[in-house]
C-alpha cells in the first residue's frame, strides 16, 4: 500500500492547520472510486456515494465530479449534496425517518428516487406528492433477513432491525404505489450492514430477492432499479477489498434480472483515504496500563468506543528504546474515551504527532462538540506536494452562536 500520508507533508500541514486535524487523500479516494468502476465496467452501475460516510463539501464535490451520485438520509445530506453538484437523477433518499419536510424537499429537487421503509411512510409521501401535484418515485427497502456476520450496531439487514420491510409487507406497498396517482414503484432496495467481508450475504440477499421481484412482475409491478446497498467491507490499516469479489458474485445474478444495478458504498470509498493527526499532551500510568493521552478524543473519532474498531496508529516521528503497548486516549471525561487501545510502540515524546489510520469514512461525520470541545479541521491533499483546508477548526465561539 503507497503511503498516502508523507511525514514530511503532514508535519507541514500539522504546522499549519494545529491538531486534532482530518487529512484525506484526493489521490487515494479517486482510486477507490476507479477501482469499482473498473469492476463493474460490464455493469456500468450508478455508485451512489453514501454521503454520511464523510460529508465534506470538498469530498463530496470530487466524487460528483467524478459520476458518482448520492445516498442521503437526511434533509441536511440532501441538501449537501445539491450543493456538491450531484446530479439529482443520480441522488436517492434513504433512512426510516423521512419528515414530510424533507419528503417535500426530494420531490422538489427531482431526485432518482426514495426508498422508502414503511407503510406509514409511504402513506405521508403519497399526500406529500398529492399535496405538490407531482408523482413520486419510489423504492421499497426489503428487509431480507440476512445476517452479514459484523458488529450489531451495523447490522441492518436482519428482522429485528428497524430497517425496512418484510417481503409480505412489502408485497402490500408495491400494491399501495402501483395503484395510487401519485406514487410510482420504480426500484427495489436492500442494504445489509456495513463491513461486509464476503460477497456472499449479498448473493443470499439477491437470490430471495430475485424470486420476490418475479412476483411483483406476476403483479404487473415492472421495476427499473436494483439497489444493493454499501456496506462493502475496509479493514481498519488496509485497503477496500477488491471490489471485483463482489462484482463476480451480483454480476450474473444482477444480469438475470434485467435491472439497472445501483450500489451505495460509502466506507469503502473513503476509509483508507484519511487519517486523523493528533498530539501527544501527556504520558502516564496507571497500574499495568500505560497511557497517552492526546488531543484528540472520542468526540473527533467515536467508532472505537461505539463499535469497537480498531484503528492503526502510526506515529510521525519513530522514537529510539522498547515498545511498550499503550492506550492511546483524549481528554474526554469518559473511561471509554479511546483512539486504540494496546498499541506497540516506543514511548512517544510530548509534542510528538499520532496518526490515528483509516479514519476517512464515519469519522469527522460522527464527531460532536462532546465536553464542549470544537471540532476538528480537515485538510484535502491534492498532489505529491500540494494541500488545502478543507473545513476550519471550529472555535470556542461557534460552540454557544446559537444559544440564546
Ligand atoms: C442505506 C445505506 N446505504 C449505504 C450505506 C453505506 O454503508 P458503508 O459505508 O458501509 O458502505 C449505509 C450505511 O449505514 C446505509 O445505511
Amino acid at each position: 500500500m503507497k503511503d498516502i500520508f508523507p511525514a514530511a507533508l503532514v508535519k507541514r500541514i500539522v504546522k499549519k492547520t494545529g491538531t486534532p486535524v482530518y487529512i484525506y487523500s484526493r489521490h487515494k479516494i479517486l482510486e477507490n472510486l476507479d477501482a469499482y468502476k473498473r469492476s463493474f465496467s460490464a455493469l456500468k452501475p450508478l455508485f451512489c456515494y453514501a454521503m454520511k460516510a464523510n460529508s465534506n463539501g470538498a469530498v463530496a464535490r470530487l466524487l460528483a465530479q467524478n459520476g458518482a451520485g448520492a445516498d442521503v438520509v437526511s434533509g441536511g445530506e440532501l441538501y449537501r449534496a445539491l450543493r456538491a453538484g450531484f446530479d439529482p437523477r443520480k441522488i436517492i433518499f434513504s433512512g426510516v425517518g423521512k419528515t414530510d419536510g424533507e419528503m417535500a424537499a426530494a420531490l422538489r429537487a427531482g431526485i432518482l428516487f426514495i426508498n422508502v421503509e414503511s407503510f406509514e411512510e409511504l402513506a405521508a409521501l403519497e399526500r406529500v406528492a398529492a399535496r405538490m401535484k407531482v408523482k413520486a418515485e419510489i423504492s421499497v427497502r426489503i428487509n431480507p433477513d440476512i445476517d452479514p456476520h459484523t458488529h450489531k450496531f451495523i447490522t441492518t439487514g436482519k428482522i429485528g432491525s428497524k430497517f425496512g420491510v418484510a417481503f409480505k409487507e412489502a408485497r402490500q406497498l408495491y400494491a399501495f404505489a402501483r395503484a395510487s396517482r401519485h406514487l410510482e414503484p420504480v426500484g427495489i432496495h436492500f442494504h445489509l450492514g456495513s463491513q461486509i467481508d464476503s460477497p456472499e450475504p449479498y448473493a443470499k440477499a439477491l437470490s430471495v430477492v430475485a424470486k420476490f421481484i418475479l412476483l411483483l412482475r406476476a403483479d404487473g409491478v415492472t421495476l427499473k432499479y436494483l439497489d444493493i446497498g454499501g456496506g462493502w467491507g475496509v479493514r481498519e490499516g488496509c485497503d477496500m477489498l477488491p471490489p471485483g469479489i463482489l462484482a463476480r458474485t451480483v454480476g450474473p445474478l444482477v444480469r438475470k434480472l434485467g435491472l439497472a444495478l445501483i450500489l451505495e458504498p460509502g466506507r469503502s470509498l473513503v476509509a483508507a483515504a484519511g487519517a486523523l493527526a493528533v498530539t501527544t499532551l501527556y504520558r502516564k500510568k496507571s497500574g499495568p496500563k500505560n497511557y497517552v493521552i492526546t488531543d484528540g478524543a472520542m468526540n473527533d473519532l467515536i467508532r472505537p468506543a461505539f463499535y469497537g474498531a480498531k484503528h492503526p496508529v502510526r506515529p510521525l516521528v519513530k522514537r529510539p528504546g522498547k515498545a511498550r503497548r499503550y492506550d492511546i486516549a483524549g481528554p474526554v471525561c469518559e473511561s471509554g474515551d479511546f483512539l486504540a487501545q494496546g498499541v506497540s510502540l516506543p514511548m512517544p515524546s510530548r509534542g510528538d504527532i499520532l496518526l490515528i489510520l483509516s479514519a476517512g469514512a464515519y469519522g469527522f461525520s460522527m464527531s460532536s462538540q462532546y465536553n464542549s470541545r470544537p471540532r476538528a479541521s480537515e485538510v484535502l491533499i491534492t498532489g505529491a506536494d500540494s494541500w488545502r483546508l478543507i473545513r476550519e477548526r471550529e472555535t470556542t465561539r461557534d460552540l454557544t452562536e446559537k444559544e440564546r
